[in-house]
């Protein structure tokens, strides 16, 4: 039976470029477990977009002196060009400033709303008497009064991670200038008290699946400090205006909104596929399963925040959009957060440019030696370090020397010797010990899968690696170079074997290695691809026009199973599948760190 599994994967914000942090953090992890998903023949809707609201976003526009606009539709095209770069195959990657996704969280907090979950009350926020508005939370920076820490942000302190009420932060000062002065403002707050109970309930059912990090920290927040009424407005001019009238000036929360992306672009796609109730597939679906891949740093907002709204708007939402009662919307099944990645033993940091760009670096290097490289270094139980000199040996090492050659060593050989054809062996003729390499391989399918639907990625690809390992220890045992000298006949069992191992390896790797596995899919004379394209389309609504990342899947025939390559069938001449890195590119790279751009 196939399965509807939601890929669902942080918004990037509109106002920094993304880095390998970023990168291995969440939007790989995503498409690793999409494409195993899809290979499987399940069906994977994958989503994102860009977060073009909040005041990361405006406070970057106003350092630029530039239309909001403008900013977030500058960095929302470099993302589209950089997930087609490292092959991050969303079906949709969109933004959140589409009429779609305004109408659908307005229909969120509406829900919210009828259903008791939201009230409104006032609240003291810091006024700018020289721009005369009140100023969003990170404009007002002063000393932190819990810790004592310079630099705190009006709503909350990076040195002891302490959210703060504004009106008690210690010599307060506006970071655009002039005076402050606090004055009164209504909000609507989300009574997360209320849902307390249901959202401990759901994640005490998780418990069997969840990582520990995520789920331990959850829970002892949730349960230590409680869940309380959290302001879901601002005082804000560019965002989604509060569909309450005589709220003019105020625009949803950008946490409570951005969140909401998943399921307005679930929504999105299957409007522009054709098919407006396709989202309900995942969406309101109780067999569908929920995977959100987030960074640390947003683990409350996806295993609080997000299960509040959506089960305290539930079935309310559903009819007010589609009229259908007793529905409920899905809630995260896993939510697989990693650590963070450091580099070169220091913390990322994209204002000292202390950062490697995904953009920057795919320029230099091929996407599946840079995805190889972010998988097994992948931050899934602790902090990793991405270490130039680490990235040049595993490249060589392992990628190039464990996996790359075998697969170009067997297919040249047998490309020359055989006339570009698979040795022309009967399977019933093989030895026992053609028979024992490929049963190992083949349950490689079994455990590769489990560690893949577990999220365990490190895992699945060092198993993926150890039975490459498995090929070239048969390789040097069977040596039909020389077998062929004495035997040919023999020899092409040897080398029809490799072959079928290398044919099935190929599937084993393709989450991970997409570009290279199709290659080697057309080396062996396959016509049917492993994956489908991915394109960019142009998007109309009433808010003007938007560019989102897509993707078209092949035909829907299952591809995750063992090889039945057929002997005698045509290959095409094989190249090699990576490049060898000299190791002076480590000192190199390591020189570009921290240099002004
Ligand atoms: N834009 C946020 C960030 O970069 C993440 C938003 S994730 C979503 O930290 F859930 F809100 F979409
Ligand atoms: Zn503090």
């Amino acid at each position: 039976m196939t399965a509807n599994i939601l890929v669902a994967i942080a918004w990037p914000y509109a106002n920094a470029e993304i880095h390998v942090g970023n990168i291995t953090g969440s939007h790989l992890p995503g498409d690793i477990v999409a494409r195993y998903h899809r290979l499987k023949g399940n069906r994977v809707l994958m989503v994102s977009g860009t977060d073009s609201h909040g005041t990361p976003v405006t406070l970057r526009a106003d350092k630029e002196r530039k239309p909001v606009e403008e900013v977030y539709k500058r960095f929302h095209a470099g993302f589209l060009e950089l997930f087609q770069g490292m092959g991050i195959t969303y079906d949709l990657f969109t933004t959140t400033h589409t009429e779609n996704h305004f109408y659908i969280s307005q229909n969120i907090f509406l829900a919210l709303k009828d259903n008791g979950f939201l009230y409104p009350a006032i609240r003291p926020q810091w006024f700018s008497l020289k721009d005369e508005r009140f100023l969003p939370d990170r404009y007002v920076e002063g000393t932190c009064y819990i810790c004592g820490a310079e630099g705190a942000r009006s709503d909350q302190c990076d040195s002891c991670g302490n959210v703060l009420e504004p009106e008690k932060l210690i010599n307060p000062h506006a970071k655009t200038g002039g005076a402050l002065e606090l004055r009164d403002t209504e909000h609507f707050f989300l009574d997360l008290s209320k849902l307390e109970p249901e959202v401990i309930r759901f994640l005490r059912q998780r418990q069997d699946h969840m990582r520990d990090t995520v789920l331990g920290e959850s829970l002892r927040k949730i349960e230590g400090e409680g869940l309380k009424p959290r302001p879901i407005t601002r005082d804000l001019d560019w965002g989604i205006p509060v569909p309450v009238e005589g709220w003019d000036g105020k625009c949803l929360y950008v946490w409570f909104e951005a969140v909401i992306g998943y399921l307005s672009a679930a929504i999105e796609w299957a409007q522009v596929s054709g098919a407006p109730q396709a989202w309900q597939d995942w969406w309101t679906n109780p067999e569908a399963r929920a995977f959100y891949f987030i960074g640390k740093d947003n683990i409350f907002f996806h295993t609080a925040l997000w299960p509040a709204e959506l089960m305290g708007a539930g079935e309310r939402f559903i009819e007010r959009i589609t009229g259908e009662r007793g529905k409920r919307l899905t809630l995260p099944y896993d939510v697989p957060a990693n650590q963070f990645m450091n580099l070169e033993k220091k913390k990322i940091s994209g204002s000292n440019n202390w950062a490697v760009w995904g953009l920057d670096v795919l320029q230099r290097y091929d996407p599946d030696a840079l995805r190889y490289y972010l998988t097994v270094n992948m931050p899934e139980s602790k902090d990793t370090d991405w270490d130039w000199g680490e990235f040049v040996a595993r490249n060589n090492n392992e990628l190039v020397a464990n996996w790359g050659n075998l697969a170009n060593r067997v297919l040249s050989f047998c490309y020359k010797h055989w006339e570009g054809r698979v040795p022309d062996v009967s399977p019933a003729n093989l030895r026992p010990k053609d028979k024992e390499l490929l049963a190992t391989i083949e349950a490689g399918f079994e455990s590769v899968g489990k560690a893949l639907e577990a999220v365990r990625l490190r895992a699945a690809l060092n198993e993926a690696m150890r039975l490459a390992t498995e090929v070239n220890k048969y390789l040097d045992a069977a040596a039909p170079w020389f077998e062929i000298k004495e035997d040919k006949a023999e020899a092409a069992k040897s080398v029809y074997t490799a072959l079928r191992a290398i044919d099935s390896l190929k599937v084993l790797f393709a989450p991970f290695l997409p570009h290279t596995s199709e290659a080697l899919n057309r080396f062996f004379g396959y016509e049917r691809p492993l994956f489908g394209e991915q394109y960019v389309e142009e998007i109309k609504d009433n808010l003007g026009m938007h560019t989102a990342l897509r993707y078209r899947p092949p035909d829907d025939e299952p591809r995750w199973r063992p090889s039945h390559l057929q002997p005698g069938a045509a290959l095409q001449k094989p190249r090699p599948l990576f490049k060898k890195l000299d190791p002076v590119i480590a000192e190199e790279e390591r020189a570009r760190l921290g240099r002004a751009e």
